[in-house]
């Protein structure tokens, strides 16, 4: 039996790039693959590298939950917990901390950007926040975990972290291999192509929210940045912002983008905008129908509950295994 991991932050709402890049993928991969037990989480533990009100947080944790159902997720198959209820993750973490070096974490370029835009008050956490993400893959020995391309650097990290454990204390984990879509592991921002759409960017045009009204939605991806040109064709330096909306309605649609090319290559910027925004919403429709059924139900903490405890008995065992490694403890 394989397993599959994976996470998401409450950090800001669920957005479109993250479904593009990870949510739908999580699901495909659900009803593809065979013989793949499935873990995937609320990573509430991750949020707090930067300050969080605790109702809010408390809100969106609940809210991820109910997204990641609404979008699929089948919790027959997966499952489905919320990290912080499944200790044992804060302790691998420090002890995958215990493993890497200062440099190492300074490398990663998304501590690099945040830093950049933070000068003081940086939390320790956000430096050493890829320690935690290597112990959220290690605990569940992930064969397998799917990521957009802004997660290839923690990934790539944690795989560099379990060779240096296991040839240090001998065979412990196993080493997990990154899974990104082919078309939308980097989902760009509506206002400015040049970067990753983002749920803490400030512009809220800049994204589409899963739980943005629908009118709302259609109104962001009409109003996309685009070029000065008026064919609709795939060139990520010339034409960024029209590749990013070809890049959308492929993913959704599960199709090239050179068949998404021929679909339009005919249609004025309008016409495909147009098209554009009925997809997504086409998309997004019935997640936010179903979401609302799921919000405030028992079974979703039903779900939550059972995922945590199901988690728990394989994170306990691995603890015990990795204390024994280490020589911690007494037995
Ligand atoms: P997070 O919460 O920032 O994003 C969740 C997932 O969405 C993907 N993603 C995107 N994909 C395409 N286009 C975009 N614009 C876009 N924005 C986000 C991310 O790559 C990610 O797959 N550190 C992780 C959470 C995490 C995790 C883990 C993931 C914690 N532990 C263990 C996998 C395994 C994070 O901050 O993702």
């Amino acid at each position: 039996m394989k397993r599959l991991v994976s996470g998401i932050k409450p950090t800001g709402e669920i957005t479109l790039g993250n479904y593009i890049g990870a949510l739908k993928q999580f699901v495909d991969l659900q009803n593809t693959l065979k013989d793949t037990e499935f873990f995937i989480f609320i990573a509430d533990l991750h949020a707090i590298t930067v300050p969080q009100e605790k109702s809010e947080l408390r809100k969106k944790i609940k809210s991820i939950a109910a997204i990641y159902l609404a979008c699929g997720l089948n919790p027959e198959k997966v499952n489905l917990f919320i990290q912080s209820e499944v200790i044992e993750h804060a302790y691998l973490g420090y002890i995958m901390e215990s493993n890497a070096y200062v440099g190492e974490m300074e490398r990663m370029t998304q501590y690099k950007d945040k830093k950049v835009k933070q000068e003081t008050g940086i939390r320790t956490s956000l430096l050493t926040y890829p320690a935690l993400m290597a112990a959220d893959i290690l605990m569940y020995d992930a064969n397998i975990v799917p990521i957009g391309e802004d997660q290839t650097q923690h990934l790539e990290l944690t795989r560099t972290i379990a060779n240096r454990f296991n040839n240090l204390y001998g065979d412990t984990f196993i080493v997990p291999e990154g899974f990104t879509p082919k078309t939308g592991a980097r989902i760009k921002s509506l206002t400015d192509p040049s970067k990753k759409m983002s749920k803490t960017e400030d512009n809220p045009k800049s994204y589409v929210l899963l739980l943005d009204d629908l009118n709302q939605i259609k109104n962001k991806i009409k109003s996309a940045v685009t070029d000065s040109d008026t064919k609709v064709y795939y060139d990520l330096e010339n034409k960024p912002g029209i590749s990013n909306l070809l890049t959308i309605y492929a993913s959704l649609k599960d199709l090239s983008i050179k068949d998404t090319e021929n679909l339009f290559k005919d249609s004025s910027y309008k016409e495909f905008k147009e098209s554009v925004a009925d997809v997504v919403v086409e998309v997004i429709k019935p997640i936010q129908e179903k979401y609302k059924t799921l919000i405030n139900s028992k079974e979703l903490d039903d779900i939550l509950t059972l995922g945590a405890q199901n988690a728990r008995i394989i994170a306990e065992r691995k603890i015990k295994k990795v204390n024994q490694r280490i020589g911690l403890g007494r037995k």
